[in-house]
């Protein structure tokens, strides 16, 4: 039984995810995508990581073999724990480059860079993709892609429970539009029994977790993370029956505490995944203004931990579990 914590651009990063282990020892992290090209000229290839990062899975971006052959073996030098394909993105830019869900129509390229990536690393492989693309319903195409793609080796899917619509509509817009289809997914986890098909897609609260679980042995979240971080301090005491108890004061002082010196350089990358911390509590907005004007002063990071001393008696309330 597995949580995954959804790729997500300009979310999942080095921040993000770190604030996510300290409250979920249990969940399984995502990076967010990167293309190839990006990953073989850019610094993300310096990256290293860290014991408590795992299970960590890189999600990458391409239409190149050997590039994919490349950046399989830096990844596995790396340490991650699961190189994942995305085959599900929307973005025009991204389906301009030739990738992303656009590639569900091209299975056998699909299984080409599975069976490359599979004969150079031992890292297991993975893909992230849709239903289908467009407004029509049929399954075929997708079948005819995990049938393919399987073949070839890759035998853990992560669907997202609605089509990639290519044209007309943002990729915003792609996250809630068309309708998701559950049933589809179960269909294709029925077809596909010697797979592993985790689901996602609107997944908001802990009874919907608990019924996908009945189902799936996985199940993926975005938004809802992102969202209301403290979220996953529920999926930790519900779903892992994990009875550890704190407060939000003590994730920040841990967070504020782990951050290497180089990245607190830049305070609005360090400190803006910390937003929505306070969430649904009653110190929400007093938090989101303290953030704010610490990431705009020339205050130290390690200011911003006042913030608990100026609240001390609302947060001492705030005991989570
Ligand atoms: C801001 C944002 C960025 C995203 N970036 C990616 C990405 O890099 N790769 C990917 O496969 N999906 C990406 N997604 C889609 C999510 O991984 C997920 O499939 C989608 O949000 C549906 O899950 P949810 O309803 O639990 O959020 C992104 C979603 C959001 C909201």
């Amino acid at each position: 039984m597995k949580i995954f914590l959804a790729p997500m651009v300009g979310r999942t990063d080095k921040y993000f995810r770190k604030l996510v282990r300290i409250i979920s020892p249990n969940i399984v992290l995502f990076t967010e995508m990167i293309t190839v090209d990006s990953l073989l000229r850019g610094r993300f290839k310096e990256y290293i990581v860290k014991d408590v990062e795992h299970p960590v899975v890189v999600q990458l971006a391409g239409n190149d073999k050997n590039k994919f052959i490349q950046c399989a073996e830096i990844i596995t030098e790396q340490g991650f724990d699961e190189i994942n394909l995305n085959i599900g993105c929307p973005s025009s830019k991204v389906v301009k480059g030739g990738f992303g869900a656009c590639q569900i129509e091209t299975p056998s390229q699909i299984a080409e860079y599975v069976d490359a990536i599979k004969s150079n690393t031992k890292t297991p492989i993975s893909i992230k993709t849709r239903l289908g693309i467009g407004y029509e319903h049929d399954l075929r195409k997708i079948i005819d892609f995990i049938d393919q793609t399987s073949n070839a080796g890759c035998d853990i899917y992560y669907i997202h429970a609605r089509n990639a619509i290519l044209n007309g509509i943002s990729t915003r817009k792609n996250r809630s539009i068309p309708k998701l289809r559950y049933d589809d997914v179960f269909k294709l986890k029925e077809m596909f029994p010697d797979v592993k098909i985790f689901i996602n897609g609107g997944i908001e609260d802990i009874d919907q977790i608990e019924e996908m679980l009945k189902i799936y042995n996985g199940v993926m979240i975005g938004r809802k993370i992102y969202n209301k971080p403290m979220f996953l301090a529920e999926i930790e005491n519900k779903v892992f029956s994990n009875s550890k108890t704190f407060t939000i004061e003590e994730i920040v002082c841990e967070y504020i505490d782990e951050l290497d010196a180089a990245d607190t350089v830049n305070k609005l990358f360090a400190l803006k995944h910390l937003t929505n911390l306070h969430k649904g509590t009653g110190l929400s907005k007093r938090w989101r203004k303290h953030l704010h004007n610490l990431i705009n002063s020339n205050e130290p990071i390690d200011n911003l931990k006042n913030f608990y001393i100026e609240n001390y008696n609302e947060e001492k309330k705030e005991i989570i579990c």
